[in-house]
């Protein structure tokens, strides 16, 4: 099962959302199941691939055949990717929350005592971003995906730029292309070469072509 393009590759892949806590038992989450991730983590494997699967509360199981590294907050999957560091190439398909509390209380509020919360947030750190821009141990290839709903290439070329990252998987999940919460998918690759538009497809179908576009990328 080792055996394929990718052997003796180590890859890291993060997936799912992340919860980030208001108190013992309240947090604040988004929609992600956790699918493309998962499907590329799998992919990447079956092409040979040592994967280590960073994961926050997902839906779907995770794969078999990698190393799985659960995960809940933001800044947990940032110190779970530093710890799995290095690796030959790295992909950012979670959905990490922007915001997380800026002081989680540490007992539950309560509406008897504490009235109406008032939330007050704190910026999380951008693990792509921090990633892409190492100057010391920066994986070869770094993958970014952007959710777009409109000027999907535009917004997405800007994204990679900024991010610094070598290659973004844009999809457009404006909520005509039923893509959010569906099983397909509808990506652009923008990479130094420019945008590649992929035809629609399922989910598993995007990630065997991502993970064989991998496998050429660090053999070439
Ligand atoms: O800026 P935006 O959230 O649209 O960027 C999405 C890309 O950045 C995804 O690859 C996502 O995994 C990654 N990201 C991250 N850490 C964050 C926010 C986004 O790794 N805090």
């Amino acid at each position: 099962l080792t055996d394929g393009p990718l052997r003796g590759k180590r890859i890291l892949v993060t997936s799912g959302p992340t919860h980030e806590p208001i108190d013992p038992v309240r947090y604040i989450a988004n929609r992600s199941s956790g699918a493309q991730g998962t499907a590329i983590a799998r992919a990447l494997a079956a092409l040979g691939a040592e994967v280590v699967f960073v994961t926050g509360p997902a839906d779907v199981p995770a794969p078999d055949g990698v190393q799985v590294v659960r995960v809940q907050t933001a800044q947990q999957m940032s110190d779970a990717v530093d710890a799995a560091l290095p690796a030959d190439a790295a992909v950012f398909a979670a959905a990490v929350a922007d915001w997380r509390m800026a002081q989680a209380s540490d007992r539950k509020l309560k509406k008897s005592r504490d009235g109406l919360p008032v939330l007050e947030f704190a910026e999380n750190p951008d693990i792509l971003a921090r990633v892409a821009h190492m100057t010391e141990g920066r994986p070869g290839l770094v993958v970014g995906f952007a959710a777009e709903t409109d000027d999907v290439i535009e917004n997405a070329a800007a994204k990679r730029a900024r991010k610094q990252c070598d290659w973004i998987v844009a999809n457009d999940v404006s909520p005509a292309t039923g893509i959010m919460g569906g099983t397909e998918n509808a990506v652009v690759l923008i990479s130094a070469e420019g945008a590649e538009t992929w035809p629609r497809m399922g989910k598993d179908a995007v990630a065997r072509r991502l993970a064989e576009r991998i496998a050429g990328a660090l053999s070439g």
